[in-house]
C-alpha cells in the first residue's frame, strides 16, 4: 500500500493546531506548510490566509506530494517535493512555518536554523510533536510502566513462537522537549506557547492502527507488515486482558514561537 493512502486512513487534526491556525494567522499571510503529508491542514490554512495569502506545502515524499498536487489545485497553493533541512531554498519572505508532527523527524538544530533564515523578523514557527514515538510513556505513571512492561513480554512470546530472534522496543527514551527548547533558543525564538497535553483512549482498534504506524515507519522490526500486525494484534490483546482499564496517552508538544 502506498504510504499516502496508509497515512490518510490515520491522519487527524490535532484541536489545538486548529486553534492556533485561526488565532495566529492572518489573511494575507504566507505559510509554509512543512511536512504536508496528505494536506489535513491545507485547506483551512488556505482559508485562513484567504485569497492575498499563500500557502506552500512542502514534503520529502515523493508519493505524499502527488498526493496533494492530485488533491489541492488552487492558485494559492504551491505543493513542493522538499525536505525540511532545505526549507532555505524557498526564496520568498515567509509569515508562518506550520510543522504539524514532522520536526520528530528532523535535524532538529538544521530544521530550526533553516526556519529561521526563511521566516520574515518576528515571524511565527507553529509546531507539534509526540514526546514520545509510541503510546504508551515511560516514567509518567505505574499503569504506563505495567501496561508497556506486559506489552513488551508478550510481543517477546509471540516473536518466540514464530522463530524470530529480534528484540521489539516500542519507545525509546527521549529527550524532546529539552532539545526542542534549546534549538529554538540558539536559533533566536522566543515562546509564545508551549503545552505538552495528553490523549488518550483504550480501545483496542484504536491502538492497533496506532502502533501500525511506528512499527511500519521506524523499520524496528524488518519482518513482513502483515506479520507483524498479526503479532502486535495478538500481544496487545493478551496485554488488555491482564490490563482491561488501561488507557493510554500519547502527550504531544504544542508549541507556538516567534522570531526575535
Ligand atoms: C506524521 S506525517 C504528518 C503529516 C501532516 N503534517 C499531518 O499532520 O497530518 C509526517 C510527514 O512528514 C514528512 N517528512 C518526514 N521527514 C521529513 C523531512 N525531513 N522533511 C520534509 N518532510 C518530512 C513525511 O513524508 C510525512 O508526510
Amino acid at each position: 500500500m502506498r504510504i499516502s493512502q496508509l497515512y490518510k486512513k490515520h491522519a487527524f487534526m490535532l484541536k489545538p493546531m486548529v486553534s492556533e491556525i485561526k488565532n495566529r494567522i492572518k489573511k494575507g499571510d504566507t505559510v509554509v506548510d512543512m511536512g504536508c503529508g496528505t494536506g489535513i491542514y491545507l485547506n483551512l490554512l488556505h482559508k485562513q490566509v484567504g485569497k492575498k495569502g499563500k500557502i506552500i506545502a512542502i514534503d520529502k515524499s515523493t508519493d505524499m506530494v502527488a498526493y496533494c498536487r492530485m488533491k489541492f489545485r488552487k492558485q494559492n497553493i504551491t505543493i513542493r517535493k522538499l525536505p525540511a533541512e532545505k526549507i532555505s531554498m524557498i526564496k520568498e519572505p515567509v509569515d508562518v512555518v506550520f510543522a504539524s508532527l514532522v520536526l520528530q523527524f528532523t535535524r532538529i538544530n538544521k530544521a530550526i536554523s533553516s526556519i529561521s533564515k526563511i521566516l520574515k523578523p518576528k515571524g511565527l514557527l507553529i509546531f507539534a510533536v509526540p514526546l514520545y514515538r509510541t503510546g504508551i510513556t515511560i516514567g509518567i505513571d505505574k499503569a504506563s510502566n505495567e501496561f508497556k512492561k506486559e506489552l513488551e513480554r508478550n510481543i517477546k512470546v509471540e516473536l518466540e513462537k514464530r522463530d524470530i530472534g529480534k528484540k521489539a522496543y516500542l519507545d525509546y527514551p527521549n529527550s524532546r522537549n529539552k532539545a526542542f527548547k534549546e534549538a529554538l533558543r540558539k536559533g533566536k525564538f522566543r515562546v509564545l506557547r508551549w503545552s505538552i497535553l495528553p490523549l488518550g483512549k483504550n480501545n483496542l482498534k484504536f491502538l492497533m492502527d496506532y502502533y501500525k504506524i511506528p512499527w511500519r515507519s521506524e523499520k524496528i522490526l524488518e519482518i513482513p507488515f502483515k506479520k507483524r500486525y498479526s503479532i502486535l494484534a495478538a500481544a496487545l490483546k493478551r496485554t488488555f486482558e491482564m490490563h482491561p482499564k488501561f488507557i493510554v496517552k500519547r502527550h504531544y508538544l504544542i508549541a507556538a514561537v516567534r522570531k526575535k
